[in-house]
């Protein structure tokens, strides 16, 4: 992912959630073999035997890696000048029963909130210092909208949604998303029950159960990135 994508993320983070949140991605295809070793060595020892164990595809443990790489790097950048920086490799990511990844080091959990997405070839991690219920989610904006996307509305919401545009259906989509990821369980094919319940240009709520998220989604040429974290 170029240096403007970045620059355009981490800038649209700060003006929409304050100082307290950073983005990092790559693009899986054409990595530099530098890139590739440096996340190599940037895995704890135990993240090293979950490497070696992953019987996933080849994209999908990719995916994986950059991500651990991603989501540490954030970790480091949120430090700033903050003392002495922990190496990469001393940066754990966990996941508790329901996946939600988490951050620690010697064991201890650490305060700054992790989100992960990808898609096929794109990979984002982003830390909150602002808040634990975080959640991110990137698509690429030309997806081609498929049959899935009926299925992802209730009978409500594609009656509030039957003017938008593939574009604004599929910010629906990520809204729903990152609020879930926000909460902690994700969708699990519990579409319906994450329902967009507001829907304008500047955000999203998102109601599940009693609950309510608020999603704010940046726009680029070839992206939609939503975050849900108050
Ligand atoms: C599981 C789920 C959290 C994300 O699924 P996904 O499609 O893999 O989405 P993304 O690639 O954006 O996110 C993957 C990341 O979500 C994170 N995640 C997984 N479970 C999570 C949870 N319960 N809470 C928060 N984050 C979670 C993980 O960190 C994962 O990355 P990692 O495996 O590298 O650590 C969930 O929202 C879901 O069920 N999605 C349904 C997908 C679907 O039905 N698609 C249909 C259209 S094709």
């Amino acid at each position: 992912m170029s240096e403007s994508f970045h620059k355009t993320l981490n800038n649209w983070l700060k003006d929409q959630f304050g100082t307290g949140l950073h983005a990092r991605g790559f693009a899986i295809q054409n990595l530099p073999e530098d890139t590739k070793a440096k996340a190599l060595q940037s895995l704890s020892p135990q993240e090293q035997t979950q490497w070696q164990d992953f019987s996933d595809l080849h994209k999908r443990r990719e995916q994986w890696l950059l991500a651990r790489l991603a989501a540490k790097i954030c970790y480091t950048d949120s430090l700033q000048d903050q003392g002495t920086r922990p190496s990469l490799s001393q940066i754990e990511i966990i996941k508790n029963q329901s996946g939600k990844p988490f951050l620690q080091i010697n064991k201890k959990p650490l305060a700054t909130a992790l989100s992960i997405t990808h898609t096929d070839e794109y990979v984002v991690a982003a830390t909150s210092q602002n808040t634990n219920k975080f959640g991110i989610d990137l698509e690429i904006k030309t997806r081609p909208i498929g049959d899935w996307i009926g299925r992802a509305f209730s009978r409500k919401e594609s009656q509030m949604l039957k003017d938008c545009s593939p574009t604004q259906l599929l910010r629906c989509w990520t809204a729903k998303e990152a609020a879930s990821k926000a909460f902690g369980t994700g969708l699990h094919g519990r579409w319906h029950a994450w329902q967009v319940a507001e829907f304008d240009s500047d955000q999203i709520i998102i109601k599940f159960e009693d609950h309510e998220f608020k999603v704010r989604t940046l726009e680029t040429e070839a992206f939609l990135f939503s975050v849900c974290g108050e």
